[in-house]
């Protein structure tokens, strides 16, 4: 069997900032709400010029760059979004052509939030089992377009990014483990009512703001601090892997209390945690490659370090990835 593990990687995120001090002016909160409820500060806002595909396109390219391979090396692009650039045709393709990657497969992949973990398991597959060299796994959300920004409630969570990684194959095993997992009894915690095949655009729709983020917060923090641990446990079982051999824990990044709820049930240090929530807010399935990227490059991550990748979202769904760093 061929190994499979990450051998590039880049991210993008868009310049203009949004602080907690310019959400006071547009909704009745205040930065020390925000601050102390969600570990949040500021986030980054997409023009009205740039879509999800934008960001995905610069990240990949990073990614390639670092991965020290050509367009024409990729063999297939998958793009984790909830935020595509228009139903079809996918952000992936989009990404193809922007990037000229003439020999690749591409498809998107909505898993919410869990959607760069994923769609790593999709690469791992391709890669293992000989079909695949060279994958890009873009993770791209623009969640600020689907916000209502008079919402208090959701438009303090969220913001805009890209991160994307190569997935190679290679002489040692990168990729240790895949968890993924769904309860579909939950979407309607975490939903976009109206846009789809259930209930097309209408003016009333759109009058009525159903084509915003919906969402029952406390339920989903319940659930989400009881699936994360529970993740992050079944993926290090699976790699036969312990807590104590855990360089980092990467978890998806929507609330400080929830990160610290889910490190405080796996029994992890918190200096052990990845946090950028405070600069980037909630940027769906963006947030997991963003801090891994920042994470590498501050030099937190070496050669060799195992890394946990956890995440849950919309679907209901979540999921975990045990990696090791092999660059
Ligand atoms: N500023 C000030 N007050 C606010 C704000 C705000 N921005 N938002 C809500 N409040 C008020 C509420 O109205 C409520 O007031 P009330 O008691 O008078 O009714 C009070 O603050 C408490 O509200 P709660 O909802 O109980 O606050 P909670 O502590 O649960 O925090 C939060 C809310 C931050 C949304 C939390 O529930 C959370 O993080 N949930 C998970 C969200 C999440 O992770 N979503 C993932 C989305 S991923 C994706 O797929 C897009």
């Amino acid at each position: 069997m061929a190994f499979a593990g990450i051998t590039g990687i880049g991210a993008c995120l868009p310049e203009k900032i949004l602080t907690n001090f310019d959400l006071e002016k547009m909704v009745e909160t205040s930065d020390e709400w925000i601050r102390t409820r969600t570990g949040i500060k500021e986030r980054r806002i997409a023009d009205e010029n740039t879509a999800a595909s934008d960001l995905a396109t610069e990240a990949a390219k990073r990614a390639l760059e670092d991965a020290g391979l050509k367009p024409e090396d990729i063999d297939m692009i998958i793009v984790a979004t909830v935020t595509a650039d228009m139903p079809f045709p996918a952000t992936a393709c989009i990404v193809q052509k922007n990037i000229k990657a003439v020999n690749a497969a591409a498809f998107d992949l909505e898993a919410g939030c869990t959607g760069f973990i994923y769609s790593l398991s999709i690469a791992t597959q391709f890669i293992e089992n000989g079909t695949y060299k060279n994958i890009l796994v873009i993770a791209s959300d623009t969640l600020t377009k689907i916000t209502d920004f008079k919402d208090r409630n959701t438009c303090i969570l969220f913001g805009d990014g890209a991160g994307a990684i190569v997935v190679s194959r290679v002489e040692e095993k990168g990729i240790l483990s895949n968890f993924l997992k769904s309860n579909g009894n939950g979407g309607d915690l975490l939903y976009i009512p109206a846009g789809g095949s259930r209930k097309p655009t209408t003016i009333e729709t759109v009058r009525k703001k159903q084509h915003y983020i919906q969402m029952n917060g406390s339920e989903v923090f319940k659930f989400a601090v009881k699936v994360m641990g529970e993740a992050a446990e079944s993926a290090l079982k699976m790699a036969n892997v312990s807590l104590e051999d855990v360089k980092m824990l990467i978890p998806h990044q929507a609330n400080q209390r929830i990160i610290d709820a889910a490190a405080r049930r796996l029994n992890i240090s918190r200096d052990k945690v990845y946090i950028n929530l405070d600069k980037y807010g909630n940027m769906s399935s963006a947030t997991v490659p963003i801090a891994l990227e920042e994470a590498v490059k501050m030099g937190k991550i070496k050669k060799g370090d195992i890394i946990v990748l956890v995440a849950f979202g919309a679907g209901l769904t979540w999921g975990a990835n045990v990696i090791k760093w092999i660059k």
